[in-house]
């Protein structure tokens, strides 16, 4: 996610606006820049690169004076890392600049209908469009300004807002992207989050959604967009500083499986107009959806993942055959692709080597090539025909969580995009469809907050040797990831087994006691997996299930049910994967693993 740092005072705001921006550093971002008032004039800095890069350039902030000002660290979203894209930006006559965390979602149509006007942009960013709105509503009012703006706008949005005609003035407004603001004796701050201003104030105020805040050297008012002013209480900071990058989660990884529910509307919600799926990066008509006559899914690790149960959701939605492949695999074994091919890359960072072979083992071939991403402007993002972008933000612990999550939800969108297209789903199915997958983050939330009962369940594993997951269709590709999980981070052996394989070897290995986690959310294969079940209860085993709330029957056959709500078949790993990620951060957490950097691994696996 992006980052945002103001300040309004008697100090000197760059060296302040820098020093909260390296405090946000953990959040991932690919350029930085400040924009500061210098008693005359807004001057802006600003550079693709680390904070570093801006340190430089500005002599620690000496080069820029002046007690009020803005700045910003980017994850790029609309628009590579580069200078030009880097926040802030400015309006035309550079009156009026601006940085933003978040996506405006109606971009284009507020950048044509301000084209129309004259009015010209250097940026691909969307968040330029909010520059020139605000110089199109700004008659000298810059709240009036900020308040018509924010009534345009569609999609998420923290901002920092900046007029050189008040540059006694700073405003915040926040839509769904944190935005928090603090006082102290020296002046008044803004921030993405707790850490960038810890140093200077314990006491904070979380802006609420369609808030929006004035900032003085020396007090701040809170208005609604509406304008009607309100109070707000302050909360007192008790973390530590490191423990605040992580916004009081112990880990980044549980931080960001609490992250889920709003990565997966984020990736879902841009490509949800009305009762249809509009996905613009496909770039593909439907005309050239239906000449597509195999699907060939490369991925490595967690994607790979994806890719398993994306190759059952394509095949069940679309018709459509899918091959899935390791990278490491496809790009050696001279793979056979056919006229009508299309190959689907996934990967969260986009630089993952054997990925990246992949891809352009494919493209030398002449096939067109779809990369799901997470990293905007990454090497995959580059070199793929098409982008598919999951909008998770950053993810910085190794084991990866909301990214997945992302991948899934972008494989579902690209199924039923398919499956519509082929005459494969008929209208009352599709409305099915979407009203489950629009469930799915309240539904990860519920999951979410049964953490105690999974950590409970999970001290008892901490010194477990060997653990077994098992599951048919769907299930097994959940019994993938579920085993990767537990097994890259608490360092316990694990395998995932599709069930009915068991008994060709596997299951001599079952103990007494040994933990078997059967995953059964297919009712067609509900009776299926509780056979499997009783084999290795046979065997001494202690079976914990994950099915759906209706399949009661399984509790004959299991010593521990976790259950998940009820959701389209296709769609339950979203929700199945939740307590196995609990499960294996808990375990994780028992041991003492250093569960964020896992030994032996990386979070972006760039060489062979
Ligand atoms: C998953 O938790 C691991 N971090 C790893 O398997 C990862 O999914 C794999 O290395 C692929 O990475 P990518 O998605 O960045 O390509």
């Amino acid at each position: 996610m992006c980052g945002i740092v103001g300040y309004i005072g008697t100090k000197q705001a760059a060296p302040i606006i820098l020093d909260g921006l390296s405090k946000l550093e953990y959040r991932g971002y690919d350029s930085a820049g400040m924009a500061i008032y210098d008693g005359g004039k807004i001057n802006i800095t600003k550079s693709v690169g680390r904070l570093k890069v801006l340190e430089n350039l500005t002599h620690g902030g000496e080069t820029m004076p002046g007690i009020c000002g803005i700045g910003h660290t980017r994850w790029a979203t609309h628009g590579v890392p580069s200078d030009t894209n880097a926040h802030p930006h400015f309006n035309a006559d550079e009156t009026i600049t601006v940085v933003h965390n978040g996506i405006i979602e109606n971009y284009l149509h507020l950048r044509q209908m301000l084209s129309d006007k004259g009015y010209k942009f250097v940026s691909e960013t969307d968040t330029e469009v909010l520059a020139h709105l605000l110089d199109y509503y700004y008659k000298g009012n810059p709240m009036e300004a900020v308040t018509k703006v924010l009534h345009r706008v569609e999609g998420s949005y923290a901002l920092g807002i900046l007029f050189a005609d008040c540059p006694d003035q700073i405003f915040a407004a926040r839509k769904d992207s944190p935005l928090v603001v603090g006082q102290n004796g020296d002046g008044c701050f803004i921030a993405s989050d707790v850490p960038a201003i810890l140093k200077y104030t314990r006491k904070v105020y979380y802006v609420d959604n369609q808030e929006v805040v004035r900032l003085r050297a020396d007090h701040m008012h809170f208005y609604s967009v509406d304008e009607e002013e309100m109070t707000k209480e302050p909360v007192t900071i008790e973390w530590d500083a490191n423990a605040a990058e992580k916004a009081g989660y112990e880990h980044f990884m549980l931080k960001e499986m609490y992250e889920q529910p709003k990565t997966v509307t984020d990736t879902l919600l841009p490509r949800i107009k009305g009762r249809d799926i509009v996905i613009e990066e496909l770039n593909m008509s439907d005309e050239e959806l239906n000449a597509i006559n195999k699907i060939h899914i490369v991925a490595c690790g967690s994607a790979y993942h994806a890719g398993v149960t994306g190759k059952y959701v394509i095949e069940g939605l679309a018709r459509i055959p899918v091959e899935v492949d390791l990278a490491s695999e496809f790009r050696y074994r001279n793979p056979i692709l056919e006229e009508g091919a299309m190959v689907i890359v996934i990967s969260q960072s986009g630089e993952t080597a054997d990925t990246l072979a992949a891809l352009r083992e494919s493209k030398a071939r002449g096939f067109k090539v779809l990369g799901i991403v997470n990293v905007v402007g990454s090497s995959i993002a580059r070199e793929a025909d098409n982008v598919m972008y999951t909008w998770a933000g950053p993810e910085i612990a190794v084991a990866t969580t909301k990214a997945y999550s992302a991948q899934l939800v972008a494989l579902y969108l690209l199924a039923m995009k398919f499956g519509r297209a082929r005459g494969k789903i008929d209208d009352k199915t599709f409305a099915s469809l979407l009203g489950d997958l629009k469930r799915l983050p309240n539904q990860i939330e519920m999951l979410l907050n049964n953490k105690l009962k999974i950590q409970k369940f999970a001290n008892r594993y901490i010194g477990a040797k060997d653990v077994f997951f098992i599951g048919r269709g769907i299930d097994y590709a959940i019994s993938l990831e579920g085993s990767l999980k537990l097994k890259e981070i608490s360092y316990i052996h694990s395998e995932a087994y599709a069930a009915g394989e068991l008994k060709h070897g596997t299951i001599s290995l079952i103990e007494e006691g040994t933990l078997v986690a059967a995953v059964s959310t297919q009712p067609d294969l509900y009776a299926k997996t509780i056979s499997n079940m009783v084999e290795v209860k046979a065997r001494g085993a202690f079976v914990l299930a994950v099915t759906c709330e209706e399949n009661k029957e399984i509790e004959k056959a299991a010593d521990y049910v976790i259950y998940i709500p009820e959701t389209n078949p296709y769609f339950t790993n979203s929700l199945a994967i939740i307590p196995l990620q609990l499960f294996g951060y808990y375990v994780a957490v028992g041991k003492g693993c250093d569960v964020d950097k896992p030994r032996n691994l990386a979070k972006s696996v760039t060489v062979e």
